[in-house]
């Protein structure tokens, strides 16, 4: 199932609603060959920049063969061949991959459906202990140009009450993503789940 209010943009204007250098500045890169995983990947505007910085394999997942096409050839012009790329609807089967294997996923702007839980529990099975979920989102407290209906947008409060019970922890690390994002990070706190 497609999240509801997920489509995208023309690209170049997409991309000119982020500061993404500072965006990817923010996600502190946990070494230099971090597995990273992206959920709904989009123009690949996040995932190819990471690729680039990262020497790591890098996993990404959309719902859209034309979004994939397109971060496909973006990173193709990026020179960057550590990039997985898969068409598959994450939020029916999950990503696939092993438990344990990852240490960075992103949910970037996405989290704005009912069942946010069921991205964040995939999230939560795939990291290895220390690993990162970093989400970003639409503000609320300014007028922004996109973005999904303000009522569903995720805030922390409502990711919080998604991830009860889940063996992610929040350490206090959300900051404001200047002009119009925000974004929190969580810990996968559990030993190996294996
Ligand atoms: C709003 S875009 C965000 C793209 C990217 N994360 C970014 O921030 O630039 C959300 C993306 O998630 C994809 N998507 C929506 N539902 C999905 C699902 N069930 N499984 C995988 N991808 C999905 C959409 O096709 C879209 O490309």
């Amino acid at each position: 199932m497609k999240v509801e209010n997920s489509g995208m943009p023309e690209e170049s204007y997409w991309n000119s609603l982020f500061n993404i250098d500072s965006i990817i500045e923010w996600l502190a890169l946990p070494k230099e060959a971090a597995t990273i995983v992206e959920i709904g990947c989009g123009y690949g505007t996040f995932t190819v920049p990471l690729a680039v910085r990262s020497a790591g394999d890098i996993y990404t997942f959309d719902i859209e063969p034309s979004m994939l096409e397109v971060a496909k050839s973006n990173a193709r012009k990026a020179g960057v061949s550590n990039i997985n790329f898969a068409l598959r609807d994450v939020l029916e089967r999950g990503t696939g991959l092993e438990s344990d294997s990852i240490d960075m996923v992103l949910l970037f702007n996405i989290l704005h459906l009912r069942e946010k839980r069921i991205f964040l529990e995939e999230a939560a099975r795939i990291l290895k202990h220390g690993g990162t979920v970093a989400i970003i989102h639409w503000r609320k407290d300014v007028a922004t140009p996109r973005g999904p209906a303000v009522n569903t947008r995720p805030d922390q409060e409502r990711i919080l009450n998604a991830i009860d019970g889940l063996t992610l922890d929040y350490r206090g690390t959300s900051k404001i993503l200047e002009p119009y994002h925000w974004g929190m990070q969580l810990i996968q706190k559990a030993d190996s789940k294996l």
